[in-house]
């Protein structure tokens, strides 16, 4: 849900003018939404196996909840099936531009359906499901979303006890082994997910350091060559390739670029300068070494962050494989025992 607000809600404008371009919020919402939605998949796959296992929930199972269950589902799929074919494995699809302008104009009674007409099917039916949702959400145990339980802190316990092994083991044990089915197909997709996300991110990984590898700069007065002469402190004489060495470096050429302004920024530089009557030769040298200064710093810094986020791709995808695994053995747990 949070993702939803992010991506929805939150204009694209927003992020951008915090620094976060396209390229990272993709990078960002693709991982992290698939994870979200594998972990939705799963919890959906658990409780349907408690409702079908239990004898005493399957007993007080409405009609409603088994239409809700499966609106639930269907939107649920249908959003996973959106995030994982089309940004994920497919090229990618800019929803903030179409989908989360729409959406933001329903919410404030100004839709522009025609915002809508160019969108890739699948979202389509995502949204037109999700509104299904919100249609049947009064009427079903949904409801229970938007109350606070308190009464439960005074509440008298409820005392739970094992009866006598149930009836009908024949029939549990048929809905023990679909259950099995269900929490097997999620553990066997989150294994198949986590290892592509994490080689998403270390195929990003391997973009970075190329590009750094790639890099020779230096700016006026002073000879800054990411594989050649003044590395940053603590790593003599070795090339940038990382994004901790980037960040070293970049702390490396803001010191440089404070040493040579005497102190001053960039903007301090430049107001002087303005001050002088705007021809000061020293000073216009100055300003643009602050100013290419700044820029390689600014650069630096963005590998240093995107590096940051391959890191949080490979670890969400190695922790996406672990809970799959874990799914896996509980489902043959299931499968074998009772
Ligand atoms: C009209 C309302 C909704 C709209 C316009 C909408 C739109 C979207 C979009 C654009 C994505 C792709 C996100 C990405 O790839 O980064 C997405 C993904 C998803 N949506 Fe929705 N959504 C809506 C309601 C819902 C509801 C009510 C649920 C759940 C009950 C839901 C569950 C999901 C899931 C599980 C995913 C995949 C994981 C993720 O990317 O977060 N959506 N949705």
């Amino acid at each position: 849900m949070g993702g939803h607000v992010l991506g929805l809600l939150v204009p694209k404008s927003w992020t951008a003018a915090v620094g976060v371009d396209e390229h990272l919020y993709h990078l960002v919402s693709v991982s992290a939404g698939t994870v979200a939605g594998l972990m939705v998949v799963a919890g959906l796959a658990l409780l349907l196996a408690r409702r079908l296992t239990s004898p005493r929930v399957r007993r007080t199972t409405t009609r409603a909840d088994k239409v809700l269950f499966t609106v639930l589902a269907v939107v649920i799929l249908l959003g996973m099936s959106a995030t994982v074919g089309k940004n994920l494995l497919g090229g990618g699809y800019d929803y903030r531009a179409t989908i989360a302008v729409w959406f933001r104009g329903v919410l404030s009674f100004r839709p522009d359906p025609d915002l809508m007409t160019g969108v890739p099917l699948i979202f389509q039916l995502h949204a037109m499901s999700a509104w299904l949702l919100a249609a049947i959400w009064p009427f079903t145990r949904l409801v229970h979303v938007w109350s606070a339980p308190i009464a439960y802190l005074w509440r008298p316990y409820v005392v739970y006890r094992r009866r006598a092994v149930p009836a009908g083991g024949r029939e549990m044990s048929a809905v023990r082994g679909a259950a099995a089915i269900l929490l097997g197909a999620a553990g066997a997709a989150m294994v198949a997910a986590g290892p592509v996300m994490a080689l998403k991110g270390a195929r990003g990984r391997a973009d970075i350091r190329a590009e750094l590898r790639g890099q020779a700069i230096s700016f006026p007065g002073q000879a800054i060559s990411l594989s050649g002469q003044a590395p940053p402190a603590g790593a003599p004489g070795r090339d940038v390739l990382t994004g901790p060495q980037a960040r070293a470096f970049a702390e490396v050429i803001g010191r440089n670029v404070l040493a040579a302004t005497g102190g001053r920024t960039y903007a301090e530089v430049s107001a002087e300068l303005m001050a002088a009557g705007g021809d000061d030769e020293a000073l216009t040298r100055l300003r643009q070494t602050a100013f290419t200064g700044q820029m390689l710093r600014a650069s630096l810094l963005n590998a240093y962050q995107a590096w940051q986020v391959t890191t949080l791709v490979i670890g969400l995808g190695a922790l996406l494989t672990v809970t799959g695994a874990a799914l896996l053995a509980a489902s043959a747990l299931l499968a074998t025992t009772g």
